[in-house]
């Protein structure tokens, strides 16, 4: 059993089930950049084998499910590309099954043998999974009726998805004996452990609905260094003038994501880049922040300098996101001087979100081994700083309580 002391709730873990011989379905995370249908970079999928394996290996009868992407977007794809590179993380034989809730699925189930994977298929696939609700919602989609009476065992191991509550996160959970899985209990110890006083956030990335949601509670716990579209935002709530750059920041949020912002900065706590990289005419320039008339394309030394001296006082900086476009080496340089400057300022370092752990390869080989926690979670990891709900977390310590004696 897990104790998350600071959310006064008691989770399962695979030490408190059996799942030899038992149908058992295990939820991950391996929503991960991808390009032309292509796996870019399977550091989560490669964090999932431990579990996997596990599960195999103690004769579980082992089905995988999971999300790419979201509906309309570019890495909105099958599993077929996931199925390989699971393969190759955990050597073990994975069977795609492109079907989640028909026959298909349910026929590769009931024909599982101990040893091998199912992976079914993209879980947003349906549309009740792209959906966030209660309890009761959720408990009445077809998604979890029909895969809850498949299996006898839920898997929850996809932290860096336990801030939706979706069906195949927070609802399975509750129509079944569920445990957290290996990801999920290092995640939430790590989390628990390192989340402490003096920590101060660098938040970038272009997620800015999550970004919002979560800047009042981080802005009353340490300072928020802001950077990429984030950053954009906060400085719209100070009233700074974007010009053109307002543009980008309009396709993505609306009023509501600027009143949070607009909280948050009344706290005071909050910075936002002096200066920018931009890209005009074909030619890449530094701007200062009151010069800005073109959507940046990375943060400015002066930035570093300024974020620089506030990690030099925290006891621990979270990282998540990235300050610039880092998949072109020409604006990776604000995103690579912050994480440089993070990991020589002497506090613990946690670095969370797809991109931004990728660009760690980019670091100063004597520095890259500083970092004190690489998660595999970008937003999950923030919500659980801001003290915000978890629901795929709470549905795992319902389940605890409901199926398997565990108590509040
Ligand atoms: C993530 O990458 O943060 C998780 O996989 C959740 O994805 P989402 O933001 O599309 O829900």
């Amino acid at each position: 059993m897990l104790e998350l002391r600071s959310r006064g709730l008691r989770v399962g873990t695979l030490e408190d089930i059996e799942t030899r011989g038992r149908r058992t379905l295990v939820r991950v995370d391996i929503n991960v950049p991808m390009k032309g249908g292509r796996v870019i970079d399977d550091s989560r999928i490669k964090a999932h084998a431990a579990t996997l394996r596990l599960l195999a290996e103690s004769g579980a009868l082992v089905a995988v499910i999971a999300h790419q992407g979201r509906p309309g977007g570019e890495d909105f794809e099958t599993l077929e590309a996931h199925a390989r590179a699971l393969e190759a993380a955990t050597g073990l034989p994975v069977t795609y099954v492109p079907d989640i809730i028909g026959p298909a699925a349910a026929e590769a189930v009931k024909a599982l043998e101990p040893g091998e994977l199912l992976l079914l298929e993209n879980t947003r696939f349906l549309a009740e999974d792209n959906i966030e609700g209660p309890p009761e919602l959720l408990l009445r989609t077809h998604l979890v009726r029909r895969l809850s009476r498949l299996f006898e065992v839920y898997v929850g191991d996809a932290f860096a998805t336990a801030h939706r509550a979706q069906p195949s996160v927070a609802g399975l959970p509750l129509a079944m004996p569920a445990v957290a899985g290996k990801v999920m209990e290092s995640e939430l110890r790590a989390a628990e452990k390192l989340l402490s006083a003096n920590t101060s956030y660098f938040v970038g990335g272009s997620k800015l609905n999550d970004v919002a949601k979560v800047a009042p509670g981080l802005a009353s716990k340490g300072v928020i260094m802001t950077g990429g579209l984030s950053a954009l935002l906060f400085a719209k709530a100070m009233g700074q003038d974007l010009g053109r750059a307002e543009e980008a920041l309009r396709k993505v949020v609306g009023p509501e994501a600027l009143e949070l912002a607009r909280a948050a900065v009344s706290k005071g706590k909050v910075l936002v880049p002096l200066d920018y990289v931009v890209e005009e005419k074909g030619e890449i320039k530094v701007v200062s922040a009151n010069e800005l008339s073109t959507q940046p394309k990375d943060v400015g030394p002066a930035t570093v300098e300024a974020y620089r001296d506030v990690m030099e006082s925290s006891g621990a900086v979270l990282f998540k996101g990235t300050a610039g476009i880092v998949e072109d080496p020409r604006f990776r340089r604000g995103t690579v001087a912050l994480l440089e400057a993070a990991l020589s300022s002497g506090a613990f370092v946690i670095v969370g979100g797809g991109h931004v752990g990728a660009s760690l390869a980019w670091v100063r080989d004597e520095l890259r081994s500083m970092v004190g926690y690489v998660s595999t979670a970008g937003g999950a990891l923030l919500y659980m700083a801001a003290g915000l709900p978890l629901p795929g977390v709470e549905a795992l310590a319902e389940s605890y309580r409901k199926f398997l004696g565990g108590t509040a």
